[in-house]
């Protein structure tokens, strides 16, 4: 499947190192950026062609994907062209900023009989699929409750000036604050909740923005910093998802189920184990548990051995594994595991999250009261 990419910023290096992983599948015909200086920057590092323009790009002949890899504001511009130029789409998160845009855009592949998909693809990796396996087989009986954690600790305060990309590329702190870390990270365990319990049903959710000084070189208007949503699916199954670049970094999934709890600490290391700790019922074992509130028990046999090696610099997710799946549904004339229904479906539970005033409101609290005084020993 020849494939060609469109935004050569922080992420395409991620998504380019990985194509190596599947020479077998695609071909990158070559690369646009409307930025100059990033796309001779990124051609020039990986030795790749590239486009003079988005026309030119699309105009490739016998060209299967556009590999949408522009900043989110930009998704759905960029996908728009290339539907109208009669080529399948495979895009970064979000699909659309909101549920209206995730929609069209998904109703415009339809109509012209072309498919879309988005990221992210950490579902299709060995860690997601180790866990799912698990849920499947009953390994914790029946699920009750999901806590799902994407917190990122204080990223403004950290030094993400200097996070550079392969090409050179500096991390794009204002956009990503722009953009909220809600719409950045959610996908990432929403995919993987769908995936194993079926569509969200029901959403509750409070976001806000907590630091609204980002302290950054340039002005930015941040989206809220923080949510916390409770997802119901069918079956009663509940789960809290928790963003924030607030919170100290916490990537926790954690799936209860009446035998005990499966959890992975990273859902974005393909090679990251899956844990399982069986419900602690004898007194012993309540002891251990209180006293030792870290133990997260033995580690699951993975689905397979994961075929790269991340770390060092090097992405411990395989980016391309979606575009891989992507193509080959494509090809094999197949529904894909990662269709538009699911991309509008996360865009939609995503945007509940980041933006519950957008939707209807949850009834006010009617009692209050007093403001309680400290013990006078604690003034
Ligand atoms: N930064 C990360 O760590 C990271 C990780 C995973 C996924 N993502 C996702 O990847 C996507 C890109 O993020 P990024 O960090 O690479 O952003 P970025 O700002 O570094 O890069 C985006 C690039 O797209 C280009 N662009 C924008 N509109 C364009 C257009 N119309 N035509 C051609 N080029 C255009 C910009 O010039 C820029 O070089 C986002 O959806 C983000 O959510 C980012």
């Amino acid at each position: 499947m020849r494939i060609a990419i469109v935004g050569c910023g922080y992420v395409a290096d991620m998504y380019r190192y990985c194509l190596d992983l599947h020479r077998d599948g695609l071909v990158l015909t070559g690369v646009y950026d409307r930025d100059p200086d990033r796309l001779a920057a990124f051609a020039r590092t990986w030795g790749d062609h590239a486009y003079a323009s988005l026309a030119d790009l699309l105009a490739e002949p016998g060209l299967g994907i556009v590999l949408n890899l522009t900043d989110p504001e930009n998704h759905a511009a960029v996908t728009r062209a290339a539907i109208a130029a009669g080529i399948h789409v495979y895009c970064e998160k979000p699909l659309g900023l909101t549920l209206q845009e995730a929609q069209s855009l998904g109703e415009a592949a339809q109509a012209a009989g072309l498919r879309l998909a988005a990221a992210p693809s950490n579902v299709l990796g060995e860690q997601a699929q180790t866990l799912w396996r698990a849920v499947r087989t009953g390994t914790v009986g029946r699920v009750r409750l999901i806590y799902a954690e994407l917190d990122d600790g204080m990223v403004h305060k950290a030094d993400y000036r200097r996070w550079i990309s392969r090409s050179g590329r500096r991390w794009p702190a204002e956009g990503e604050f722009e953009t909220g870390c809600t719409f950045e990270h959610a996908g990432y365990v929403l995919t993987l909740l769908v995936a194993m319990f079926g569509p969200v049903r029901r959403v509750t959710a409070h976001s806000a923005l907590l630091i609204p000084d980002k302290e950054c070189d340039v002005p930015v208007h941040p989206a809220p910093d923080f949510s916390c949503g409770l997802l119901e699916f069918d079956g009663g199954i509940l789960a809290r998802v928790t963003n924030s670049i607030v919170a100290p970094y916490d990537h926790r999934l954690r799936v209860i189920g009446d035998g005990g709890v499966l959890s992975v600490d990273e859902p974005w290391d393909f090679a990251g184990p899956v844990r399982l700790k069986r419900t602690a019922t004898g007194r012993l074992d309540r002891f251990l548990e209180r006293r030792f509130p870290g133990r997260r028990g033995k580690v699951m046999p993975a689905a397979r051995r994961v075929p790269f090696r991340g770390g060092r610099g090097r992405p411990t997710m395989d980016f391309m594994r979606g575009v891989r799946e992507f193509a080959d549904a494509i090809r094999e004339g197949r529904p894909g595991r990662m269709d538009a229904d699911l991309a509008v479906h996360i865009t939609e539970v995503t945007e509940m999250l980041q933006h519950p005033d957008r939707f209807p409101v949850p009834a006010p609290v009617t009692s209050t009261v007093a403001a309680m005084r400290p013990m006078d020993w604690a003034q």
